[in-house]
C-alpha cells in the first residue's frame, strides 16, 4: 500500500475540496492510504495531518474553500523549516505528495523536489489564471461567473443614477478575470495590467458615451492595472498599509474620473467574494479530473511533474516548465474588445 500526502497550499480557491475527494477516491480505488496535511506547507513542518477517507471527504465536492485549511508562504522557503518538513514527511511513511496551489506552492514544491528529493506531483489552482503550465487552472470560471453576476447588478444600478461604476476585480499580475468578466457582463471599459492605463482614452470614452445619451458606464479593472505616475497597492499587498489608507486601482479611478469629467462615480471592490463558495460544475470537474491524474502521475512514478490542461485533454507538465513565466492576456486580444465595447 502506497501512502500519499496532500496538502492545499496558498490562496484558496472553489475546486480544492473537489481534488481532495477525487485524490481520495481515486487513491483508495488504488488501494493507497490518503493522509491529508493541514494548512499548506505549514502542516508538514507541524505534523498537522488527518487520515483523509470516504466519510471525512463525504458531501465536499461542492463545497468552497479547502477542509484542509491553508496558508501563504512566499518562496524560498527557509532552509530549516525545509529540512524538518522533509524530516516529517519521511518519518510519517508517506511516499509521495500532492501539492495542491498556484505559482507559490507551485515553486516550493518545485525546492522540495529538486532540492530535497520530496517525491511530489502539482496540481494547479488559480482565481487568476496566470499559470503558463496549464491552458486552464481550476477556480477561474467560478471567479469569472461571481466577477459577471456582480458587473451585471452594478450595471442596473449605474444606469438608474446615471453613474460611472469601476468594478475593481482581482487577478493580482494579470488581467484574465478582467477580460473575461468584462466581455461577459458587457463592460464600457475594460483595463488590466498588461496594458497602462491611458487616463485620456478612458475620459474619451466616457465622454463620447455621454453625447450619444449613454450617460452611465460600467468601468472594470484588473486590482494590479496602473495609472502611470500614480501607485496603487493590490489587493494581497493591502492588510499592512490599512490605517495608511493605500487606495487600491478601483478607487484611484474613480476618483480621477470625478475630478476630470464632473460625472457622478462609485466604485465597487470585490476583493474575497470572487473567490467564496460553491465553485461552477466546470471547475468540480476540472478539478476532479486533476485528482485523478495526481494519482495516476504517482502511481507512474512521474515525480515533478504537475497536471494541466491542454488542448482540451488532462496531461501533465514538469513543474519546473510550468512555473517558468506568467500567462499573460496578449494586447491583441485586449485591443480587440477595448474597442468593441465602448
Ligand atoms: O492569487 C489569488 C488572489 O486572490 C489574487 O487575485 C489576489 O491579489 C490575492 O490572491 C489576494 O490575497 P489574500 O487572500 O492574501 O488577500
Amino acid at each position: 500500500m502506497r501512502k500519499i500526502g496532500v496538502l492545499t497550499g496558498g490562496a484558496d480557491c472553489p475546486g480544492l475540496n473537489s481534488v481532495i475527494r477525487a485524490v481520495v477516491r481515486k487513491g483508495m480505488q488504488e488501494g493507497c492510504l490518503v493522509t491529508g496535511i493541514k494548512n499548506g506547507w505549514n502542516g508538514l513542518v507541524e505534523e498537522d495531518t488527518r487520515i483523509l477517507d470516504l466519510r471525512v471527504t463525504s458531501g465536499i465536492l461542492d463545497r468552497g474553500g479547502t477542509i484542509l485549511g491553508t496558508s501563504r508562504l512566499t518562496p524560498p522557503m527557509d532552509e530549516a523549516l525545509m529540512d524538518k518538513a522533509v524530516e516529517n514527511f519521511r518519518r510519517s511513511g508517506m511516499d509521495a505528495l500532492v501539492a495542491i496551489g498556484g505559482e507559490h506552492t507551485l515553486r516550493i514544491a518545485l525546492d522540495f523536489f529538486e532540492q530535497k528529493g520530496v517525491p511530489l506531483v502539482g496540481v494547479p489552482k488559480s482565481i487568476d489564471n496566470a499559470l503558463s503550465g496549464t491552458d486552464y487552472a481550476f477556480g477561474f470560471d467560478t471567479a469569472v461567473n461571481i466577477a459577471t453576476e456582480c458587473i451585471d447588478r452594478l450595471h442596473t444600478t449605474a444606469e438608474s443614477h446615471h453613474r460611472i461604476i469601476v468594478i475593481e476585480v482581482m487577478g493580482r499580475h494579470t488581467g484574465w478575470i478582467a477580460m473575461e468578466a468584462g466581455i461577459a457582463g458587457g463592460a464600457h471599459i475594460t483595463l488590466i495590467p498588461e496594458v497602462p492605463i491611458d487616463m485620456d482614452r478612458v475620459y474619451k470614452i466616457l465622454r463620447s458615451r455621454h453625447d450619444r445619451g449613454k450617460n452611465f458606464s460600467i468601468i472594470v479593472v484588473s486590482e494590479g492595472a496602473r495609472v502611470p505616475g500614480y501607485s496603487t497597492k493590490v489587493m494581497e499587498a493591502r492588510e499592512e498599509d490599512e490605517l495608511e489608507e493605500t487606495v487600491g486601482i478601483g478607487k484611484l479611478l474613480a476618483g480621477l474620473i470625478r475630478k476630470e469629467t464632473g460625472y457622478e462615480s462609485r466604485v465597487s471592490v470585490l476583493g474575497h467574494i470572487q473567490r467564496g463558495g460553491t465553485p461552477t460544475a466546470y471547475d468540480r470537474i476540472i478539478a476532479t479530473r486533476f485528482g485523478v491524474k495526481a494519482v495516476e502521475l504517482i502511481l507512474e512514478g512521474r515525480f515533478g511533474e504537475m497536471v494541466n490542461l491542454h488542448n482540451n485533454r488532462i496531461q501533465s507538465v514538469k513543474i519546473n516548465e510550468a512555473v517558468k513565466e506568467r500567462k499573460t492576456v496578449e494586447q491583441k486580444f485586449y485591443e480587440t474588445f477595448h474597442d468593441f465595447s465602448e
